[in-house]
């Protein structure tokens, strides 16, 4: 599915957010280098927009890596961050999540934006995802989750729903050429976890403590998901 959509990707986030998205990344990279990290992985990067604002404001000695299992997408990264400048900062890496190709412990900080839904929401390999995660993240380390989320109040979260379903879903569809695409999008934001879901999720498998923040209402939220050390 990813694959298919790469050249109208960034254009449709910025549409359908309202260019919100990118200040969503913006507070996760703050997040993200906050605790001066030495190596940092933007997980499920797609087109990069997370590692490259990573790349823009991390320390010269902080490895970053940009990884998905989407070649196309992770093209469309490494271009985008060769225009700006910042390609030689940046490892681009196609895998997935379920097999990281790292030793255990090798990040300090996971960043994913907007690919959590991806592999938790009704995947089979939600726990294997997770595992593998905090697998390869140093104790004290930590994962931050930047995804959509459930709005708190009854009346923003049925407008929202709407706007998935009549506006978000039909008109990505039309401009990306892709007709399933951006209605599984629809389908599965309309759907998703709720924050409190989100930390029981990631609670199993033994990060702790969790903590989340709700922009917008809870359209999307930003969960900190720290490693025991
Ligand atoms: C909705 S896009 C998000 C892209 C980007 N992080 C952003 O902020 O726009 C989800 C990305 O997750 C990737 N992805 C989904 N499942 C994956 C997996 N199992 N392993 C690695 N990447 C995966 C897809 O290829 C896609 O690029």
């Amino acid at each position: 599915m990813f694959s298919k959509v790469p050249h109208k990707y960034d254009f449709l986030n910025r549409l359908l957010t309202l260019g919100m998205d990118q200040k969503w990344r913006k507070i996760a990279t703050e997040i993200c280098l906050s605790s001066k990290p030495k190596r940092v992985m933007d997980l499920c990067s797609g087109t990069g927009d997370l590692a490259i604002e990573l790349a823009k404001r991390a320390s010269e000695d902080t490895q970053l890596v940009s990884a998905d299992f989407c070649e196309p997408m992770l093209e469309l990264a490494r271009r985008k961050a060769d225009k700006t400048g910042l390609g030689n900062k940046i490892i681009f890496q196609v895998a997935d999540a379920a097999e990281l190709p790292f030793d255990d412990y090798y990040f300090d900080v996971i960043g994913i934006a907007f690919g959590f839904r991806n592999l938790t929401f009704k995947n089979p390999k939600t726990d294997l995802y997770l595992r593998e995660i905090f697998r390869v993240i140093a104790p004290g380390g930590k994962l931050v989750i930047v995804e959509t989320s459930q709005p708190r109040s009854y009346i923003l979260k049925r407008l929202t729903h709407l706007y998935l379903s009549s506006f978000a879903a039909p008109v990505g569809n039309a401009i990306s050429r892709q007709s399933g695409a951006y209605s599984y999008l629809a389908y599965s934001a309309r759907n998703f976890y709720d924050p409190a879901q989100v930390c029981e999720l990631l609670s199993k498998v033994g990060f702790d403590p969790i903590d989340f923040t709700l922009y917008w209402q809870g359209i999307t939220a930003i969960h900190v998901a720290e490693v025991p050390s």
